[in-house]
């Protein structure tokens, strides 16, 4: 089992989509773990984002960022990393395939909606932000046997 960091970001809360997508992860079969509402301050958006903090685009981000509320999830299943990166499609909306949450919602380069670990350190990196461990509520749902087979 893998676990990634998802952030449902400000556009997603204004635009009302946050139910949606988060049937999204629900429907595909992945395990909702943690989740919690809360406003990115500057310093948690330079931590978040500290591979992009020079690049020419960050004070778009960042004011992007914190200008409204996120949603964070931890979210658990199988190779959940590279499945749920590919639910998102790629970073702009305009390219996105459609069929993908971007592909489908987005069409913008920025306000691409949600936000997911690239990696399995960035998860960690990621988790570790945005929760504590006590915040993680791991559980076996009661569908499991219904997702897939026991040797899969
Ligand atoms: P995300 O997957 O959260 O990772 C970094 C974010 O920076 C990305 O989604 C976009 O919201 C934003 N981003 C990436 N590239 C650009 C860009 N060229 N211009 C503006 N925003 C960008």
């Amino acid at each position: 089992m893998e676990r990634t960091l998802v952030l449902l970001k400000p556009d997603c809360l204004q635009r009302r989509l946050l139910g949606r997508m988060i049937s999204r992860f629900e429907d595909k079969g992945l395990n909702l773990i943690a989740l919690k509402m809360l406003w990115v301050t500057p310093e948690l958006a330079k931590r978040h984002y500290v591979e992009h903090v020079e690049k020419p685009f960050y004070p778009g981000l960042e004011a992007f960022i914190t200008s409204a509320p996120v949603v964070a999830i931890v979210i658990e299943g199988l190779e959940a990393i590279r499945v749920v990166r590919e639910m998102l499609g790629a970073t702009s909306g305009l390219k996105a395939v459609a069929g993908t949450i971007r592909g489908d919602y987005s069409s913008s380069r920025q306000m691409n909606l949600v936000h997911a670990s690239d990696g399995p350190d960035a998860a960690i990196r990621e988790i570790e932000l945005y929760f504590s461990a006590n915040e993680i509520c791991s559980h076996q749902p009661a569908v499991a046997a219904w997702l897939r087979a026991s040797d899969e």
